[in-house]
């Protein structure tokens, strides 16, 4: 076979990229030596203008946790109870991002990102809940926002990221109650009217998944609680009622033009195998594992099964409320970690949930299971099944031990490892025209990882607790490397 000098490129090129990024984490600046990039062709590209970022939550980096009339949220309570949290950790300080966000803004620079995705604490903008605002606790996301926009860095806020204002949880059982969905509402419209001159995309909750399960069911995330299923299941509608009110509010106040999404950890249903009826059973599946948080919002209503599942424990609810969760929206935000493997079967539902066998890999938390095909299924099921035209992966990324070398560098090969497999399933989704407008990696930095405490690190950037000193990791070089070239590297 003859191969041309082309060829000859292309295939260094690919074989090389690996050892360039390396190369360029150990770099002595000023060597000649020239990465391939320049020889790559478009494969593995992702389209122009793809909006590459990173992310963060406000109780797991902020601290400052009674500055400036902030009162404590159902995280606060939660992590100061005995036996809560690994080695009884709180966000008291965590990575002190509230001081400390200038700072970061450059470690955002350094990496290239275009975006940013962070979260608002509501009990600093509202300390009761709801009623009079506090202009000091709007000011931290005021001044946040300007240093973004002063960096050419686009903000994009999360409204509810789990930090529920604790007197809320007093009053109404928080989510348990309808009026906490009105409180979020008016938390939500006030909130985008002060910030859409300078933020376009707001993100009402943050992985309804996992606040609501592990929160009320589970009880191993604030509040803490394990309700009877009928109590559950009016919780779960109150928390996708308060996304659609929210929705509804922000319309009202917040710019024109502003653009109302949702971050949803929905289960990514990956066929076993991509045949015809393996694919069809993972799109049912999609909808039916996700019945009670994303199709009701896509759909306006409960599936039959889901409500036949839940029999005299299924919520009650409106059509008007129905019609309030399922208000239009301008984009879906999916985090995405792990896949859910799916078979077709012959069962009324026409789908089966494979477990993992206990052989299956996983990064160091043992819920993340290394699947890398679902940044792939994630999206195009979510165009396909319900036709979003503007898609965000709100949070892809893992946890690795993470322990720094002699030289003080922390090289987490499988965190690049995780990261390069996952994308190139994403550029698979993107080369197919699946409409992925962005990705923000979970995390910019290491943070409280909420009942893990400071245990599981998921940063691109180490943090050394006692000093708050960053350090970015070699996977910090790698999403540089491949933000530069808007492509896989
Ligand atoms: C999703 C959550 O939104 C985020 O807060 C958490 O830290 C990551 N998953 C990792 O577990």
């Amino acid at each position: 076979m003859k191969v041309s000098r082309r060829d000859f490129a292309k295939i260094i090129g690919t074989a090389t990229v690996g050892a360039s990024a390396v190369s360029a984490f150990g770099a002595e600046k000023g060597t000649n030596e020239q990465p391939l990039i320049q020889q790559q062709t478009s494969a593995g590209k992702f389209p122009n203008g793809f909006l590459w970022g990173s992310a963060t939550a406000s109780y797991q980096v902020e601290g400052a946790f009674d500055k400036d009339g902030r009162t404590p949220s159902i995280w606060d309570t939660f992590s100061k109870t005995p036996g809560k949290t690994v080695n009884g950790a709180t966000g008291d300080v965590s990575t002190d991002h509230y001081n400390r966000y200038k700072e970061d803004v450059q470690l955002m620079k350094n990496l290239g990102v275009k975006t940013y995705r962070f979260s608002i604490s509501w009990s600093r903008v509202f300390p009761d809940g709801t009623g009079k605002p506090n202009p000091k606790g709007l000011d931290f996301y005021n001044k946040l926002v300007d240093e973004l926009l002063k960096n050419g860095i686009q903000p994009f806020a999360t409204l509810y990221h789990w930090d529920l204002p604790q007197i809320l949880q007093d009053k109404y059982g928080g989510w348990e109650g309808r009026e906490t969905s009105e409180a979020f509402a008016n938390y939500a419209g006030y909130t985008a009217e002060k910030l859409s001159d300078r933020v376009n995309h707001f993100f009402t909750i943050n992985e309804f998944g996992a606040f609501v399960e592990l929160g009320y069911r589970i009880g191993i995330h604030a509040p803490g609680l394990t309700l009877p299923p009928a109590r559950f299941n009016q919780t779960r509608h109150h928390a996708v009622l308060g996304h659609g009110l929210a929705v509804q509010a922000i319309r009202a106040k917040a710019k024109k033009g502003t653009k109302i999404g949702l971050a949803e950890n929905m289960t990514i249903c990956v066929p076993v195998i991509e045949t015809p009826e393996h694919i069809k059973a993972a799109t049912e599946a999609t909808r039916q594992m996700n019945a009670q948080y994303m199709t009701v919002i896509q759909e306006g209503k409960y599936t039959d099964l889901y409500l036949k599942k839940a029999g005299k424990d299924a919520p009650k609810f409106t059509d008007a409320e129905l019609k309030a969760i399922s208000s239009p929206l301008d984009f879906v935000g999916i985090n995405i970690y792990t896949p859910q493997y799916i078979r077709a079967d012959g069962s009324e539902q026409g789908f089966a949930v494979v477990p993992h066998p206990p052989s299956f890999p996983h990064m160091i938390s043992p819920w993340l299971f290394v699947g890398p095909e679902a940044l792939y299924w994630g999206p195009r099921h979510v165009n396909k099944i319900w036709g979003a035209k503007e898609i965000y992966i709100t949070e892809n990324g893992c946890s690795s031990s993470d322990i720094p070398a002699a030289d003080g560098k922390v090289y987490d090969t499988d965190r690049v490892m995780y990261l390069r497999n996952y994308l190139m399933h994403l550029q698979r989704a993107t080369s197919e025209g699946v409409p992925v407008k962005g990705y923000f990696l979970w995390s910019l930095m290491d943070n409280f990882e909420w009942a893990d405490g400071y245990t599981n690190r998921f940063g691109l950037h180490y943090v050394d607790y006692k000093t708050q000193k960053r350090t970015p990791k070699l996977s910090a070089e790698l999403y540089r490397e491949i933000i530069a070239r808007n492509g896989l590297a």
